[in-house]
């Protein structure tokens, strides 16, 4: 990826590790600012970009996304661009779905189905890379 970002603010979830970690790492070398978010501590991920911050949030509680994007606008001034990347990729529980345990769905469809949806109250650029019925999909505000 090769754009010009710099002066503008990116809030990636799930960037402790992984994906979100890479585009992380791509949207800092584009010269954005970026905030590493995630459940696990994002420090690490975070230290490594000039000027990345790391913020633990929980995708899946509403207040908590709605207290990161206010904390990241009244840190920074602006948050431009928003990637709804966490998610529970997990190799467990390779069966077929009638076999799939219930209560291992709980968590997926909280992560992966219905937190874009309310990630998506900031303003800004949003993109979403998880495997939720939002996938693949961008939205310019
Ligand atoms: N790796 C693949 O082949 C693949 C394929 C299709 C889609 N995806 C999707 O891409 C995204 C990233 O995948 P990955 O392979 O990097 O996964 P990963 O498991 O390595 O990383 C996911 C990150 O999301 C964080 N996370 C989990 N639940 C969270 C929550 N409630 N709130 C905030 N953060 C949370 C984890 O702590 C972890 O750091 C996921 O949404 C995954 O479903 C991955």
């Amino acid at each position: 990826m090769k754009a010009d970002l710099s002066g503008r603010v990116s809030l990636v979830t799930g960037a402790a590790r992984g994906i979100g970690e890479a585009i992380a790492d791509r949207l800092a070398a584009n010269g954005s600012r970026v905030v590493h978010t995630d459940v696990a501590d994002a420090a690490r991920a975070a230290q490594k970009s000039p000027g990345g911050v790391a913020m633990t949030l929980d995708v899946t509680n509403p207040s908590q996304v709605q207290g990161i994007i206010e904390r990241g606008v009244d840190e920074f001034g602006r948050l431009d661009i928003l990637v709804n990347n966490a998610g529970i990729n997990t190799l467990a529980h390779r069966v077929t779905i009638d076999e799939y345990p219930r209560e291992a769905w709980d968590p997926i469809l909280a992560v992966d189905f219905l937190a874009d949806p309310e990630n998506t109250y900031a303003h800004g650029h949003i993109l979403t890379v998880d495997g939720g019925w939002t996938a693949g999909y961008a939205r310019e505000f």
